[in-house]
């Protein structure tokens, strides 16, 4: 027998990628970043793949969010109703969820995860958490008798009259009979209730009777596959194995101005899940300012100017490629201490000038910034293990003083690796903060090299080859490399390039 997987929720949603790429990633993302102890748990998208399919930068960037597609194919006879595509799929999510979780969460694809959202996780012996619908529309107000309508679908539900239970709209604030908003719902999928609103809701929609709502008020065509799954839930559970989610769940961005003022949030912070309808009304909202910026970096990702030219914007990251390994060395409290360093670089030539990048907690700050001397030594690939070993501990709490042979130099306090390919002595001549660094520009004083290194050309001594410094390369995926090959002569590679 396979191992099953138990999670504690699936999030999971139908998407159409002709309109909704970047609305994907945002779903998946606000998850990913904002869904707390429900962070790490799957996310499921369904996608028509007769109709659509997602852009390869949504998709590259689906995968990094470790987001399953599935694509679905729909019967090509059968007939179109408006949310069949909805009804259809989240009994496919149902099915598949079967086993592997007690939550499944069955939400729109423009709903942003903004906090915990852990009323989702439905509590002891219920089946089914859903929302009231924003507005009354096509609902039946609880003070009103039955209408026609209703009593079609209650009759054709078989939903008991006396199990209609009162709820309240958020947006105009009514009192009505049960209408649940089918972009937010939560099911222990062990029970097969999305499977069953589908049966019914194939069965129901094209009824004779059904068509003549229809073609008095549209909404009622638009509207019916919310009905159809109160009618369903409510013929088939009983009403405390239902609950109600809080309305900080499913907050309907686009309707905040119409909302009585006593029951708007006073801040979007305070949500868990809202709906924001088209990006327009996400990126326009006053009350969304507080993440808008969260929300502006997430859309560059995909913007669609950069990505006609086969770019794939990752966010904004200091990616730059070699970083050459360093260890810097000072004294500290009388002995040599050396931090691995990857935030070095020169910053002139005449005097020539170098630059450290070290975090202000750091044991050999205190050596640099009292002494005013450092030393940078760049290692060899034989020495990756002591350097990687310098860079996870600190002189704080281990000794690193005989980790190396060390020598000094004509400034006598800035230790050196004799191991080392290469040695810069340096003199700090300015020192300031920057976020939670120091950065210490020092004076290369006197540089030194592994005389294995050079050759004699006359009287003088070169570097045979730059190659032989075997320094160690470090990356921004947190790996180390050696250097490659040489591939050309500095100053002299322009010749070959014939510009029109
Ligand atoms: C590959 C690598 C690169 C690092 N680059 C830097 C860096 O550029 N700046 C920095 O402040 N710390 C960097 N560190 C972390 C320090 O080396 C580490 O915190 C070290 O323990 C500090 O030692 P100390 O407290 O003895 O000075 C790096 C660590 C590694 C493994």
């Amino acid at each position: 027998m396979g191992l099953r997987i138990m999670n504690e929720i699936i999030f999971a949603c139908l998407v159409d990628f002709r309109y909704f790429n970047l609305e994907s990633i945002l779903f998946a993302t606000s998850i990913r970043e904002f869904g707390g102890k429900l962070a790490n748990t799957p996310i499921w998208m369904f996608f028509d793949s007769t109709e659509s399919s997602p852009k390869s930068v949504t998709e590259n960037k689906l995968n990094d969010l470790r987001v399953q597609l599935f694509p679905y194919t729909h019967e090509p006879n059968q007939e179109r109703f408006p949310f069949l595509n909805w009804v259809f799929t989240a009994s496919l999510a149902e099915t598949k969820a079967k086993s592997k979780t007690k939550n499944l969460a069955w939400l729109s694809p423009e709903t942003l995860i903004l906090n915990e959202p852990f009323d989702l996780i439905l509590q002891a012996d219920k089946k089914l958490g859903f929302r009231p619908v924003h507005h009354t529309l096509i609902g039946s107000v609880i003070t009103e008798e039955v209408d026609p309508y209703w009593k079609t679908i209650y009759n054709l539900c078989q939903v008991d009259a006396t199990k209609i239970f009162p709820m309240r709209t958020h947006i105009d604030g009514k009192t009505i009979r049960p209408y649940f908003n089918a972009g937010c719902l939560v099911v222990n999928p062990n029970h097969g209730i999305l499977n069953l609103w589908f049966e019914k809701f194939k069965e129901i929609f094209p009824r004779p009777e059904m068509k003549e709502f229809y073609k008095h008020n549209e909404l009622y065509a638009i509207f019916t596959h919310q009905a159809i799954l109160v009618g369903t839930v409510i013929s088939k559970y009983d009403l405390d194995e239902i609950q109600e989610l809080p309305f900080t769940y499913n907050y309907p961005l686009h309707l905040y101005h119409e909302a009585r003022e006593e029951l708007r949030p006073s801040s979007i912070k305070d949500l868990t899940t809202i709906r924001y309808e088209n990006l327009a009304v996400l990126k326009n909202s006053e009350f969304a300012k507080p993440i808008i910026e969260w929300v502006n970096n997430q859309l560059d990702i995909l913007n669609p100017d950069i990505s006609q030219f086969g770019k794939y914007s990752l966010g904004p990251k200091p990616l730059i490629f070699p970083i050459p390994i360093s260890l810097v060395g000072a004294l500290v409290a009388g002995k040599p201490n050396f931090e691995t360093i990857g935030d070095v670089g020169i910053m002139g030539l005449n005097p020539p000038l170098v630059y450290v990048s070290s975090h202000k907690e750091h044991y050999t700050n205190h050596g640099i910034l009292r002494n005013q001397t450092f030393s940078i030594n760049l290692p060899p690939t034989s020495l990756l293990p002591q350097t990687d070993y310098c860079g996870v501990v600190s002189g704080k709490d281990v000794d690193k003083s005989q980790l190396f042979t060390v020598f000094y130099g004509k400034l006598h306090n800035a230790p050196m690796i004799v191991e080392a390919s290469v040695n810069l002595e340096c003199k700090v001549i300015k020192e300031f903060s920057i976020q939670n660094r120091q950065i210490f520009i020092g004076e290369v004083v006197q540089s030194y090299i592994d005389e294995r290194l050079l050759e004699k050309k006359g009287d003088e001594f070169k570097i045979k080859d730059m190659i032989n410094i075997d320094p160690i390369i470090y990356g921004l995926n947190n790996r180390y490399y050696s250097i490659g090959k040489e591939i050309g002569v500095g100053y002299h590679e322009y010749k070959k390039f014939k510009p029109d």
